[in-house]
């Protein structure tokens, strides 16, 4: 079963038009909320989240939010999904091709759940990764359905047979194709500042809380390519990835090229929260 605002349909009965803003302009916003053991993980943070990139777009929220705890609780009853992840989207509808915002449009909501594993291999031995250059618009702090940007920098990655793209404008990293971007420097935490250039990830705010916690001293600045190059550890976040060491970026081997102390400190309260 899927969820289209505020039924619970078959996927083949779903019907989306083809002039929807979503599907013509990316004209939408989305989440991606990570289920463990049947539970929604963070589903609050997410719906905020959603909310403030509806506001941002200036789009109409077409169920109350109560409805759809509700619809989302009830989605993953439905297709009895364990572990994966909840995808959930909201465009500005269908309406007569203009680019300015219609005088009638109905706001399109769906969601649907998928089966994931969680990615056990990258949280042990790691990952690689490729630099991209961060050709995005500058309000990647919105959560919207435009990514090609995204999607490019991704392929390529995937080219390389590499796990993740970091992405820089000029020589500042900024984040990566779909996570957060953390440094490990003298035992001190870096992560780009949470601003237009970023999406604020919600992993990425447990990691600063359980850095805090761990008495780890946590400075939010724009971190330089070469400065990453040379630090102890670096590691991506996100609702899928996790909590994922990067061991290496491009052919630079960061550290000791496996998985690093606060690294491996991080994991371990992440895992703690989840289980
Ligand atoms: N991506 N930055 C970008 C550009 C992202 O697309 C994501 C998440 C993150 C991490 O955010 P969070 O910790 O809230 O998942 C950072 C999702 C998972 C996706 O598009 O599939």
């Amino acid at each position: 079963m899927i969820l289209y605002n505020n039924q619970f349909i078959e996927r083949e009965d779903a019907w989306i038009d083809i002039e929807d803003r979503g599907y013509q302009f990316g004209d939408g916003v989305y989440e991606v909320i990570r289920v463990y053991h049947g539970q929604c993980f963070a589903m609050d943070e997410h719906l905020d989240r959603l909310k403030r990139s509806a506001r941002e777009i200036k789009l109409e929220w077409p169920v109350s939010r109560k409805e759809l705890e509700e619809n989302i609780r009830q989605l993953i009853q439905k297709n009895q999904l364990n572990n994966g992840i909840v995808y959930l989207q909201i465009t500005r509808g269908p309406a007569k091709r203009t680019h300015q915002f219609p005088m009638q449009a109905k706001s399109v909501l769906t969601a649907y759940t998928s089966e994931m594993d969680r990615p056990h291999n990258n949280l042990q031995n790691g990952i690689n990764t490729i630099l991209a250059d961060d050709i995005r618009w500058l309000r990647c702090d919105i959560k919207s359905l435009n990514l090609l940007g995204n999607v490019l920098a991704k392929e390529e990655a995937h080219h390389q047979q590499c796990y993740e793209a970091i992405l820089h404008r000029q020589d500042i990293v900024t984040e990566g194709s779909s996570s957060n971007v953390f440094i490990v420097r003298n035992g001190k935490l870096y992560t780009h500042p949470a601003n237009h250039f970023i999406l604020n990830g919600i992993t990425r705010r447990y990691v600063i809380r359980y850095a805090k916690e761990a008495k780890i001293e946590v400075i939010e600045k724009a971190v330089p390519i070469e400065e990453m190059m040379q630090a102890d550890e670096v590691f991506i976040t996100s609702t899928t990835s996790e909590i994922s060491p990067v061991v290496k970026v491009d052919h630079n081997v960061i550290g000791e090229g496996r998985p690093g102390a606060v690294t491996t400190l991080l994991q371990k309260k992440f895992e703690e929260e989840i289980s």
